[in-house]
């Protein structure tokens, strides 16, 4: 039995998805089950549950919101995760920790390892990486799998809003200066439920292939949905946010390949999938 947390939001919701496709025993659980925040609840769920492994999927992700809601992003990201990784620990089972691109500042220009600097510059990136060292202090038999620019079907993202607001105007100003990887959560899913029922533990980064700026990313988008609306290339000093974000988000994909798993398709050939999929 596969337990995992966050089924409510987009990751979590593919996992389930995916891990019924291939008939494994599976629960994915939300907040109104189990707020991970409450550590003798954790403790009891999954001590009873007993799972083999524990995909938690659950997060404070509210990137610009956290600037100002530091206490309880901090209470879910590495609190909640660290009541999590204890249950585990109880019970000997495995735990995938989902993490992100801002743990890294993203100020050099090469492709990021997975055992690289860390200096998230924002307070969510903060947390997701306090998350990590909770994981690695407590357990021996965990993935952490960091993944970055998530669309999917279940929840608002970057894209939905590109087709929304591509409907809606003439042209759009997008930031061009920030690159990395767009990630669509059914291929990351496919290959979180190879993990789970794998032994081949370790750290590793998971994204669809290949890199773009988020202008670029926009315009595809534009291009693949036949929207006539411009998007004008800006650089991130010129879009307001609360939370700064990492200017390079390359993330490289080296530990998947030498544990032997597979490397995601192109971000473009997802894109083509996930536009289809929210057609239907
Ligand atoms: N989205 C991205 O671009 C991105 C990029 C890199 C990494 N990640 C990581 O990938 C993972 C999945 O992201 P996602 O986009 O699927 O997130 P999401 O759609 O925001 O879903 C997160 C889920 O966590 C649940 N949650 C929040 N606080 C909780 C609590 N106290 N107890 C139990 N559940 C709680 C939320 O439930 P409610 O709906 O009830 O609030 C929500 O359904 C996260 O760990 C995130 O940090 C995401």
């Amino acid at each position: 039995m596969l337990l995992v947390t966050g089924v409510n939001g987009q990751l979590g919701f593919d996992i389930i998805k995916e891990l019924r496709k291939r008939s494994i025993e599976c629960l994915g659980i939300s907040r109104g089950d189990l707020d991970i925040t409450d550590k003798n609840a954790v403790c009891e769920y999954i001590s009873k549950l007993n799972p083999e492994c524990v995909i938690h999927c659950a997060a404070y992700t509210a990137v610009d919101k956290a600037e100002d809601e530091r206490e309880i992003c901090y209470k879910v990201n590495v609190d909640g995760t660290e009541n999590i990784a204890k249950a585990c620990k109880n019970i000997d089972s495995k735990m995938i920790y989902i993490s992100t691109d801002y743990v890294f500042n993203g100020k050099s220009d090469t492709i990021l390892d997975v055992d690289g600097y860390k200096d998230p510059l924002s307070v969510y990136g903060k947390t997701k990486y306090q998350g990590e060292l909770k994981v690695q202090a407590l357990l021996s038999k965990y993935f952490i799998v960091r993944t970055s620019w998530v669309f999917g079907i279940n929840g608002s993202n970057f894209v939905k809003t590109m087709l929304k607001l591509g409907k809606q105007r003439e042209s759009l100003n997008v930031v061009c200066d920030q690159i990395g990887s767009p990630t669509y959560t059914v291929d990351l899913a496919s290959l979180l439920c190879d993990m789970a029922i794998s032994e081949r533990y370790g750290i590793y980064h998971a994204t669809n292939e290949g890199f773009c700026s988020w202008a670029e990313f926009a315009t595809e988008i534009m291009e693949k949905a036949n929207l006539d609306c411009i998007i004008n290339p800006i650089p991130t000093s010129e879009y307001q946010s609360k939370a700064i974000r990492p200017l390079n988000s390359k993330l490289s994909k080296k530990s998947l390949g030498k544990s032997s798993f597979s490397l995601l398709p192109k971000w473009q050939d997802a894109l083509e999938r996930y536009l289809i999929e929210l057609e239907g």
